[in-house]
């Protein structure tokens, strides 16, 4: 038997009014001067618009920080802890992707414990309790919003950093199906299949117990049934709100059981060669499923099974490694139409090349299986080529 606990401290509001919502937990917390965190798309979006003008209108004195840009350095966050301290914040409204919604909680965490978000990488830094983040997620895919970690890239190696903070997570999340509306069918592909590979790596992690392997599942099965029609049919908007329900179970989730390998290589590759995070996750779950099939190929059958496949009952964890990897690749590359990782032009040689940063990233040692240069390397060889 596994002994476990399980946590779940960020408030959760579903609204179709993110102006009142907004105001509603300003007067309830007391906060008088938020500072939004965003990109600058996000800044004009009509509802973001309209929020703003809410609070105005309600004598809330917000500024805003809309600098934010994809995969974001760790300068981005000490331009916006100037920007909450030189406005005098009381709190966070982080409204975008992962990238606002980490940016968000690395000033959060800054202008609480001090330091620069630098020194907060590793596990030694303690990070006391952090109230004040309120997240809208604007993405389906990393579920930001009720996790516990921030990504952010190191200029100087090229690297992107996860700091995981238990204290930190938003206070509130916000869900507004309308905002992902308007998300273009390329990265409503690439973040929905962020959010599968959350799940399936979260399934098949050395941290996982009987009731995250539970919510894998259910976001494993809300991914297979919906995804495919909010990429082909975006104004779809039950089909945006399953995606977008499942997406940040799975960022609940990662407080818990984490990820593996796949993420890591994600991390390692992703800053390095600029590959779209959830692009990276997507191209590198076939290599896990094999890396692991052989641990764990019980849980590897019930992925498959999710993604509708069929298996003899004798099935040996060959076949069923091949069968789940086949379903999977149908699933992403036919069903949703993600595109071909040769369009990123970075040969198997050069991927290779990373084994032994990929092997000591921090999710690496959540993967149920001894890893070794030699098994990465194999593992490596493979990404993006199947
Ligand atoms: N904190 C975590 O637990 C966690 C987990 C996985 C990944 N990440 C990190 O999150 C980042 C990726 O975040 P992401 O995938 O959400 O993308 P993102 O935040 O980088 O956004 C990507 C682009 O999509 C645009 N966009 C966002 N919402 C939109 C909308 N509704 N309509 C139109 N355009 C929209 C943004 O303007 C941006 O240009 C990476 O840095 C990744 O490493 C964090
Ligand atoms: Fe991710």
């Amino acid at each position: 038997m596994v002994n476990y606990k399980m946590l779940q401290n960020v408030k959760v509001v579903n609204t179709d009014n993110l102006a009142e919502t907004l105001l509603d937990i300003l007067n309830t917390e007391g906060y008088k001067r938020p500072l939004f965190v965003m990109d600058g798309f996000l800044n004009t979006v009509e509802t973001v618009v309209a929020a703003k003008q809410k609070l105005a209108d309600n004598n809330i004195e917000y500024a805003v920080f809309d600098k934010i840009v994809p995969d974001p350095p760790a300068e981005v966050v000490d331009a916006g802890v100037k920007a909450f301290n030189d406005n005098n914040s009381d709190s966070i409204i982080a409204i975008g992707g992962g990238s606002s919604i980490d940016v968000a909680r690395g000033i959060n965490i800054v202008r609480v414990n001090g330091g620069n978000i630098r020194d907060y990488a590793g596990e030694s830094r303690e990070i006391a309790h952090t109230p004040g983040l309120i997240a809208v997620p604007t993405t389906s895919g990393t579920g930001s919003e009720m996790s516990n970690a921030l990504v952010i890239t190191n200029k100087e190696t090229q690297q992107k950093i996860a700091i995981l903070a238990d204290n930190a997570v938003s206070e509130y999340a916000v869900l507004n199906p309308d905002l992902v509306l308007t998300l273009p069918k390329g990265m409503t592909i690439a973040t929905g299949l962020d959010a599968f590979s959350h799940a399936a790596e979260g399934y098949l992690s050395n941290l996982a117990t009987p009731m995250t392997d539970a919510l894998c599942e259910k976001v494993m099965f809300l991914l297979y049934n919906y995804l495919p029609t909010a990429v082909h049919d975006g104004q779809n908007r039950e089909a945006r709100e399953r995606v977008m329900v499942a997406a940040s179970l799975a960022g609940w989730m990662l407080n818990n059981a984490g990820t593996n390998i796949g993420h890591s290589t994600a991390h390692i590759l992703g800053s390095k060669y600029h590959i779209v995070h959830g692009e990276a996750v997507a191209y590198a779950l076939p290599g896990v499923l094999e890396l692991v099939g052989h641990a764990m190929p019980k849980k590897v059958r019930e992925i498959g099974q999710i993604l509708g496949a069929t298996f003899p009952a004798d099935a040996t964890p060959e076949q069923i490694i091949e069968i789940t990897v086949t379903s999977y690749k149908d699933f992403r590359d036919n069903v949703l139409g993600l595109h071909s990782f040769t369009d990123y032009e970075i040969s198997s040689d050069e991927i290779v090349k990373n084994a032994d940063e990929v092997l000591h990233e921090r999710f690496a040692g959540n993967t149920p299986v001894d890893l070794t240069v030699d098994n990465v390397t194999a593992y490596l060889r493979k990404f993006g080529q199947q």
